[in-house]
């Protein structure tokens, strides 16, 4: 049987349409070659999408027909009033003479705004849902600039006002920023859309004594007037758009790599991170150049929602993976590797977003299989296809949203977005890394990322230039890669490779000895590393007693591990089993650590169980204030039933 890829540009058709026409074409395709008896190869017929083409369902802005250059952005943060305020200043060429200008902006005050330095009468939408008001800005043919003043709102979604008690130093207050997926919107004016880019330059205006960081060329030492300049020469989407400010410092890596904190974290962060700058060598060896001149990282205070996120030249990270043995830097290497799938080729929608994710996966477990060898990465495979496994089982093996290709028409992007296209994702492309060989596909991505560099592509003209670059007439390996029933099609189809399962078969006999009553001190363990560990904890049963709890951790240490997503492991067992002798370690790890990766899952636990409904509205009445307005929202539904 060939293969047509289909697309599902056409947003307005019906779901219900797509898939009867799907099952339609199946069915012609299958009787087709069931009559021609298969002596012919018939050529794949692509169905060629023009770039522009698709619709984002997420931006409410014209900016795709305007051409917006790039974004002077000037204001003032106001730590006390927790309000950001000032100008963004676009240049613009209004190529197709346009009528207006639209622009996204979620809760933002527009108290003027000018275009070619004269004022003009703007007009702001009603408000749709979690799209925010299109803001609408008339144009002349001829015009060049677009100022908008504004200030914004006090429920901005990607801002964290942080006072000094939730920072980790305790002294001065901290703001972060978190704009993707469609949050750039509620501090900047802007076209909110992945697929449209801008360069930027910054003045920015913050209480004496604090830095500002942003996303862009940054200064490394506290500047007496409180005033920071910033330029970011390549074109981002707003996603992409970043700011930091508060008591940091900055430490050096390499010439081109080093990490700011705060002061009581510095140390720890840079001892974490020795091997930065040896990742980003390895990194351009596997997929070409390092294009966006420094590469540094910033960690954030405890309450960060996620765990990273990959602003150009300067990574968010959370402090949960300074665990003190540098066993989770992989999920630098996940930012880092985000500087090639993400930033330089972006998906076009959120539709698409496996692009971004399942890419950046995949290059992040290549980069750490350079760097640690391949049985560390293949661990980190079996974990994640473990994941794979149980997102699947959890949203149903033929859910519309285990597909590659998502369709999150009518919703929010940010509850759309799961393991799906992380790791169906990372292992479409490990299939066809195993079906075409490494060299070539190598060879392919590299080419891949040099023709796409600085622009945003949709899952079919990826596919469409696979099919032509790297299948060509090899037929034989496009039968082989079934690629309709990766992208459009539900669950984990039967050629995904797993491997790296027999890695952990010492693992599993120790546990299956345990569980039998061995000592756990006679286990055969040498030097198990995190992967191990987590492995050994996540094929627990459901049902052990706190005594044998207990005996795990007379020996092995868990509830004061370093390592968070062992915690995280150890403290769901902890509340299945009613290992009170944890708690007190859950408590200070669930009033700090704000990474929804693990707050949701143990509050979840916790009203799972008899007991634990009590526990989980105490913890939550006492930290809630510690945790990202987003966490918040999610555990308000789980703790307290409360719908936003
Ligand atoms: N770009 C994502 C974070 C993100 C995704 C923010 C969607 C908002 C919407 C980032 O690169 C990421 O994937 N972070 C992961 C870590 C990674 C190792 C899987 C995280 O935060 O857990
Ligand atoms: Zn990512």
């Amino acid at each position: 049987m060939e293969f047509k890829l289909m697309t599902t540009r056409n947003q307005n058709v019906p779901m219900t349409y797509f898939l009867r026409k799907t099952a339609l074409a199946l069915l012609l395709l299958s009787s087709l070659a069931a009559c021609k008896n298969r002596k012919k190869e018939q050529p794949s017929t692509l169905i060629k999408v023009d770039p522009k083409e698709w619709v984002d369902e997420h931006t409410l802005s014209n900016a795709d027909s305007v051409n917006v250059k790039h974004l002077h952005l000037d204001v003032t943060v106001d730590m006390a009033n927790k309000q950001i305020g000032g100008c963004a200043f676009w240049t613009v060429a209004n190529d197709h003479g346009k009528k207006e200008l639209i622009l996204d902006t979620y809760e933002l005050t527009i108290d003027s705004t000018l275009v070619d330095g004269v004022k003009v009468e703007h007009r702001l939408d009603g408000v749709i849902k979690y799209l925010g008001s299109a803001l609408h800005i008339p144009l002349k043919e001829t015009s060049t600039t677009v100022a908008v003043y504004y200030r914004t709102g006090a429920n901005a979604k990607a801002l964290q006002w942080l006072s000094p008690m939730q920072t980790h130093d305790k002294k001065y207050p901290f703001l972060y920023t978190q704009s993707e997926a469609i949050y750039a919107r509620s501090w900047i004016p802007c076209p909110d859309g992945p697929g449209i880019r801008f360069t930027y330059s910054a003045r920015i205006k913050v209480p004496k004594g604090l830095m500002a960081l942003m996303s862009a060329r940054n200064s490394d030492v506290v500047n007496d007037s409180g005033i920071y300049h910033f330029k970011m020469e390549q074109p981002i989407p707003a996603y992409l758009m970043a700011l930091a400010v508060g008591d940091l410092e900055f430490r050096g890596i390499d010439e081109r790599t080093g990490v700011y904190a705060e002061k009581g974290m510095i140390d720890k962060a840079r001892w974490e991170f020795e091997n930065v700058g040896r990742m980003v060598g390895t990194a351009e060896q596997l997929y070409g150049p390092y294009r966006w001149g420094r590469y540094d990282v910033l960690v954030l205070p405890p309450g960060f929602p996620i765990g990273g996120m990959e602003n150009p030249k300067l990574t968010f990270c959370t402090p949960s993976i300074i665990a003190g043995d540098r066993s989770l830097v992989s999920l630098i290497a996940h930012e880092l590797a985000h500087s090639w799938s993400g930033n330089l080729v972006t998906n076009a929608t959120w539709n698409d977003f496996w692009l971004n994710e399942g890419f950046t996966n995949y290059f992040e477990r290549r980069i750490m299989e350079q760097m640690m060898g391949a049985q560390y990465a293949d661990m980190l495979w079996e974990l994640g296809y473990q994941d794979l496994e149980s997102t699947v089982t959890h949203l149903g093996a033929d859910s519309r949203d285990t597909w590659l290709k998502l369709d999150l028409k009518g919703r929010d992007p940010d509850d759309g977005l799961n393991d799906i296209p992380y790791e169906k994702g990372c292992h479409f492309l490990r299939l066809l890394e195993k079906s075409a060989g490494r060299d070539r596909f190598d060879k392919f991505l590299v080419k891949y990322f040099d023709s796409h560099a600085f622009r945003t592509v949709t899952t079919e003209t990826f596919l469409n230039y696979m099919d032509t670059v790297l299948i060509g007439k090899d037929t034989v390996l496009r039968k082989k890669l079934n690629i309709n029933e990766w992208v459009y099609g539900p669950g984990i189809p039967t050629n995904c490779p797993r491997a790296g399962h027999e890695l952990f078969g010492k693992v599993d006999a120790d546990r299956t000895k345990f569980l039998a009553g061995m000592d756990p001190k006679e286990m055969t363990f040498v030097n198990w590393s995190a992967h191990e560990w987590l492995h050994f904890l996540r094929g627990m049963p459901e049902s052990m007693m706190p005594s044998q709890m207990n005996q795990l951790d007379d020996a092995f240490h868990f509830t004061t591990t370093g390592n968070s997503e062992v915690a995280c492991m150890w403290f769901i067992l902890a509340i299945r089993t009613n290992y009170f002798q944890a708690y007190p370690a859950m408590e200070r790890f669930l009033s700090t650590i704000g990474r929804r990766k693990f707050v949701e899952p143990l509050y979840t636990e916790m009203m799972r169980a008899p007991a634990g409904e009590e526990m989980a509205k105490r913890l939550y009445a006492k930290y809630r204030q510690n945790y990202h307005p987003l966490a918040q929202e999610s555990l308000d539904e789980i703790v307290l039933g409360k719908h936003h």
